[in-house]
């Protein structure tokens, strides 16, 4: 297993180019399975997840390969498969995906259960019951969600949860409703940008989506859908993360390729608390120079705060200007870093969904636990601004959503890198 030896202290500067989103690429990959011939999907980042996905896809008969330029292409030459184990399953929760449209395109699902995880109980009940609304019969057997359809119906479906709209039983149910027969409404569908992204693909593959990107999607079934080419969107979880890091170290990043209007409340948030962010020419420059102002941030479903910045938020607080109140109204167990932050000399206190971060005037360099992906990003960063060194353990959780993080961090000037870990 790997760790990550930060030394903190280095302001980052210089430029780095923001790559394909991973949450938008999973789901994306996923409905390759709808088609009746090969897809191209560009701009898929090099990662763990995608890895996982390539081989889940490959399971049911879908044949996938990563290029080197960054392009990942898709043919479904088995269409007799339809289980997706547990095996699999459990490593990415975002597995969950391929139930839409293996139900849809192959008339029967077998998905494990992903369960629950340390950012929370994770639970799937809005994706079974969209899907029953279209039709389905579904059962839980040792496990396993199992789906049978022989062809789907269009219906109206309302998708709010107790915690907001559902990204992925929105994509699941907006998947399988391509091949339904007649006209599906999503009603509270999730607005997040990969949605849309992923509405685009399926329109390219011959599908009639309006309004995913909004809380009503309209899906017009089709009898089917071909292969199609597409590239993937921007990570604005990638990008958020760099601004968080280039700003608290007190550095100047411009950064290519980031969508600012995928960046709202991020860009928003950062101002209040006294980042310099200026737009220019398909690019961000950011800048900085703390101690921030404290605040209070709210995560929520978009185009709110992001639950997935929610950690790396919490980083660059711990050692801001006064008293802040984290809340996370999208999954509100996801506070496991705080114990490690403090470790390293923060002062924040769980109370409910919320964290109470009183700020400190420095961070010292510890040994901490990753817990989970954005988690680590978070250690990380707190390590930038630490003093002495940091060794992030159990850092194979990072490679799930951040490519090279070290050798890119390092470009920018921290001092960073991987290590064998013989502690974990
Ligand atoms: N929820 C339910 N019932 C369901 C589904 C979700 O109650 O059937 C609840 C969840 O427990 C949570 C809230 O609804 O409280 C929102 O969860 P959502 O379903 O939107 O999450 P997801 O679709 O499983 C995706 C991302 C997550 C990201 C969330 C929220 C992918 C592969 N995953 O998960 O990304 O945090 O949306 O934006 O797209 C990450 O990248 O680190 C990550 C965890």
């Amino acid at each position: 297993m790997d760790k990550l030896v930060v030394r903190g202290g280095n302001r980052l500067s210089g430029r780095v180019k923001i790559n394909g989103s991973k949450n938008s690429a999973l789901p994306i990959m996923a409905a390759s399975i709808l088609g009746d011939g090969p897809s191209v999907i560009e701009n898929v980042p090099r990662l763990r997840d995608i890895r996982s996905m390539l081989s889940i896809l490959d399971s049911l008969g879908v044949q996938g390969c990563h290029r080197d330029d960054g392009s990942v292409t898709l043919e479904p030459v088995d269409t007799s498969k339809n289980v997706a184990d547990y095996a699999q399953v459990r490593t990415m929760r975002g597995s969950i995906c391929v139930l839409g449209p293996l139900l849809a395109k192959r008339g029967r699902a077998v998905v494990s259960l992903p369960g629950g995880c340390v950012i929370g109980v994770r639970p799937i009940d809005l994706h079974l019951k969209g899907l029953r609304e279209l039709g389905a019969k579904i059962s839980i057997e040792r496990g396993y969600v199992v789906a049978e359809a022989e062809r789907l119906a269009g219906a109206e479906i309302y998708l709010g949860g107790a915690f907001g709209p559902s990204v992925l039983a929105t994509a699941n149910i907006m998947m399988a409703a391509t091949l339904a027969e007649g006209e599906t409404i999503i009603d509270c569908a999730a607005c997040e940008p990969e949605i849309a992204d992923l509405a685009k693909f399926l329109n390219a593959m011959g599908a009639k989506i309006e309004g995913a990107g909004s809380p009503t999607v309209v899906i017009r079934g089709v009898e089917k859908l071909a292969g199609a080419r597409h590239c993937v969107m921007q990570d604005r979880i990638e990008a958020g993360t760099y601004m968080i890091a280039a700003a608290s170290t007190g550095g100047e990043i411009i950064m290519e390729d980031a969508n600012p209007a995928h960046l709202g409340a991020v860009i928003d948030k950062l101002r209040l608390a006294g980042v310099s962010i200026e737009k220019a020419n398909g690019s961000l420059r950011v800048a900085g120079s703390p101690p921030y102002k404290a605040m209070d941030v709210t995560m929520l479903p978009y185009p709110g705060m992001p639950t997935d910045l929610q950690a790396q938020m919490m980083a660059l607080l711990t050692v801001s200007d006064g008293i802040s109140v984290v809340t996370d109204k999208v999954f509100p167990d996801r506070f496991m870093h705080i114990a490690e932050l403090n470790r390293m000399g923060a002062d924040i206190r769980k109370e409910g969904p919320s964290a109470i971060i009183r700020g400190v005037e420095r961070l010292s360099g510890s040994h901490v636990m990753a817990s989970d992906l954005r988690a680590s990003a978070a250690l990380v960063l707190a390590g930038l601004v630490a003093d002495g060194e940091t060794e992030v353990h159990r850092v194979y959780h990072i490679d799930r959503g951040y490519e090279r993080i070290e050798e890119r961090l390092s470009k920018l000037g921290a001092d960073i890198h991987r290590a064998e870990d013989d502690e974990t």
